[in-house]
């Protein structure tokens, strides 16, 4: 029996969904060009699309809304985020920004340059999208276990120490302006980083000299992975873990659309003087006055309130038991997935559940179009449709390892019965899988293609 945590709140306000019928759902997924990321938000029943932005805020946060400072300069806003920015990351210096991607820019403007690289574990793909877009090259050096979906190793986001060190050697210092680990480690199936990791890739870039930047949007959720399941950590509480962690780093990038528990915001925080000038510099250019970035004083005093929320140890357990428990859910009904579940996303691999649809037929977006069929839920491809490509010698196309639909929890948003529906919905699918069939593309940009693409049922 899988358990599911009572949740440790109460519902004040609601928000009224609805499930369109069968032929609606068929007839909005035409007008889509089955791509989920256009259907009108209203006809989806359970969105799963993203847990970034998606959270509900509490009621202490809709209070600090109404407290927001709007001052352009040194808002009282301003100093309550700063105060939670000091107790929690330690930073000698932060920037607000509007989101995540922002603070990705700034850092890569001011660091990245035509053929430099930066390692991570796996970057998501905006920090990708940024570094290429300055010339650079993004170059992911996770674990092995990472590419094993039945492995159940507890910390799966790991770098490979190995290939880290090998990678900086034959690269060049004088080529890796800074480097960077995801935690956690979303690209790969929302899997932790142990701290006996992280503090092994902060040795090493320490000893080469390579300033560390953490991606640090899941840090609450790494933190209480940390105490769960690496010895020594459980009578840490999850702010003490988190000190360890941002102690081992020069700064870090964040999209509080995450941890933060907010629905716009992010920051760039750093303790190079130097550094934060500049950016600043890039940020009033930008985004805005540096006590603002690119929020109002009432984002930055809902931020500050959920950066401390993100922590609370209750709330932590509610959470990953939530993921937990749809991911056991769907393994017990012989829903292939990602395993163990992660922190904000089960990942289901459709690779595995639909054999028969050959990957340049998109197995990932059958069988996410047909959970919208289905039940009106809506997860996203991530596989052929996201990242195969042509590669440019032999122009043959370059397949990726696994074939996934990622479902995405948003925080605090949905129940037990809600995540109950989405299991049975993927069960009942899976009893007529062999009817399922791939889709192909009537339209496809060349970059970041899944957004916007067309396709048609084959
Ligand atoms: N880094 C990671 C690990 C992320 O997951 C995201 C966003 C970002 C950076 C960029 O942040 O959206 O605020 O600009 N992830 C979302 C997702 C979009 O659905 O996984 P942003």
């Amino acid at each position: 029996m899988t358990i599911y945590p009572p949740e440790p709140f109460r519902i004040k306000t609601v928000e009224a969904i609805r499930l369109i019928s069968p032929q609606a759902r068929q007839e909005a997924l035409k007008q889509a060009g089955y791509n989920l990321f256009s259907l009108k938000a209203e006809d989806v029943f359970i969105d799963l699309l993203t847990d970034s932005g998606t959270g509900a805020m509490s009621q202490e946060q809709w209070a600090a809304i109404m407290r927001g400072d709007e001052s352009y300069a040194g808002a009282r806003s301003y100093y309550r985020l700063a105060e939670a920015m000091q107790k929690i990351f330690g930073f000698k210096h932060f920037i607000p920004t509007h989101q995540g991607r922002a603070a990705e820019n700034i850092l890569c403007a001011l660091l990245m340059g035509a053929g430099k690289y930066v390692p991570s574990n796996m970057h998501f793909d905006t920090t990708d999208a940024n570094i290429r877009a300055r010339g650079g090259q993004p170059v992911n050096l996770v674990c092995e276990a990472a590419s094993d979906p039945t492995n159940r190793d507890p910390f799966k986001g790991n770098m490979d120490l190995e290939k880290l060190r090998s990678f900086i050697q034959t690269t060049g210092v004088e080529n890796i302006p800074f480097g960077m680990i995801t935690i956690t480690n979303n690209a790969g199936g929302g899997q932790p980083v142990s701290m006996a990791n992280l503090k092994a890739v902060a040795a090493i870039y320490r000893q080469f000299g390579i300033p560390f930047f953490i991606d640090a949007c899941r840090y609450a959720e790494n933190a209480y992975f940390i105490k769960l399941r690496e010895p020594g950590y459980q009578n840490k509480s999850t702010l003490e873990i988190a000190n360890e962690i941002f102690a081992l780093a020069d700064g870090a990038t964040m999209s509080a659309k995450k941890d933060a528990i907010v629905n716009i915001g992010g920051f760039l925080t750093m303790n190079d003087d130097g550094l934060y000038q500049r950016a600043c510099n890039e940020l009033i250019l930008r985004e805005g006055f540096p006590t603002y970035g690119g929020l109002a004083g009432r984002d930055l005093d809902a931020l500050a309130t959920g950066l401390w929320e993100g922590l609370d140890e209750s709330y932590l357990a509610y959470r990953l038991g939530q993921t937990a428990y749809l991911g056991e859910r769907l393994l017990e009904m012989g829903i292939p997935i990602v395993e163990p579940p992660g922190g904000h996303a089960i990942y289901i691999d459709a690779g595995r559940l639909l054999p028969h649809i050959p990957q340049g037929h998109f197995p990932g977006q059958a069988l996410a179009v047909e959970l919208y069929l289905e039940g009106g839920i809506r997860g996203v491809e991530i596989g052929s449709v996201m990242f195969a490509h042509p590669h440019p010698q032999t122009g043959e196309m370059v397949y990726p390892r696994l074939e996934l639909v990622r479902l995405a929890i948003p925080r605090r948003v949905y129940t037990q019965s809600h995540l109950d529906y989405v299991a049975e919905s993927t069960a009942r699918i899976k009893e007529r899988r062999q009817f399922l069939r791939g889709y192909k593309f009537t339209y496809a940009p060349e970059l970041l293609r899944h957004f916007t693409a067309r396709f048609e049922p084959l």
